[in-house]
């Protein structure tokens, strides 16, 4: 079925005017923790966090989520690079810094998911407590850690 070019753009006045809500619309719902790991961190960390062998280092049994929240929040701003052994495999990827990416609570929220999934006695932590690691790494060259090897 065919409709004359003129009602193109009559129509499509009308649907805007009138219509249902266009689907296109951008989803402002905020992120949670869950959703950004299935959108930020998966491909790399795997949906049941166990890496990619000789790629991407596991989060179970992970010492950085073991260790200090700063160092952790700290590692998902900034990123990290360099060699590191997990369970008898080598690592030598790049982490992405997520500094410009993730809001402070988006970060709370991923690390709060990393602990629940595989640090479930862990306390959660806050916004601000990422807002101040935030802070103290102003001018910090990405991948520029101290972490933990
Ligand atoms: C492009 C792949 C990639 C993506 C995407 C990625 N990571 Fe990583 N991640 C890595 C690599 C590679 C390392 C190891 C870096 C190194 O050599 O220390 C790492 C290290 C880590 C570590 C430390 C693990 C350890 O035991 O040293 C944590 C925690 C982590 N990532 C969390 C995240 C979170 C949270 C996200 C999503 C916001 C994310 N990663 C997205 C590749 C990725």
């Amino acid at each position: 079925m065919r409709f004359p070019v003129g009602i193109l753009p009559l129509s499509a006045f009308l649907l805007a005017a009138c219509g249902p809500a266009p689907q296109a619309e951008v989803d402002t719902t905020p992120l949670n923790g869950r959703e950004i790991y299935a959108t930020r961190c998966v491909s790399c960390h795997q949906a049941d966090g166990g890496g990619i062998p000789g790629h991407c280092p596991p989060m179970v049994g992970s010492p950085i989520l073991a260790g200090s929240s700063d160092d952790l929040i700290q590692l998902i701003l900034l990123g990290k690079k360099g060699p590191i052994a997990r369970n008898g495999v080598t690592y030598n990827g790049v982490m992405p810094a997520w500094r410009y990416d993730l809001n402070d609570s988006q970060i709370a929220d991923v690390v709060n998911e990393l602990y629940a999934r595989w640090q479930p006695q862990r306390a959660a932590i806050s916004p601000e407590a990422v807002q101040n690691i935030r802070q103290s790494l102003v001018g910090r060259q990405p991948f520029s850690d101290s972490l933990p090897k």
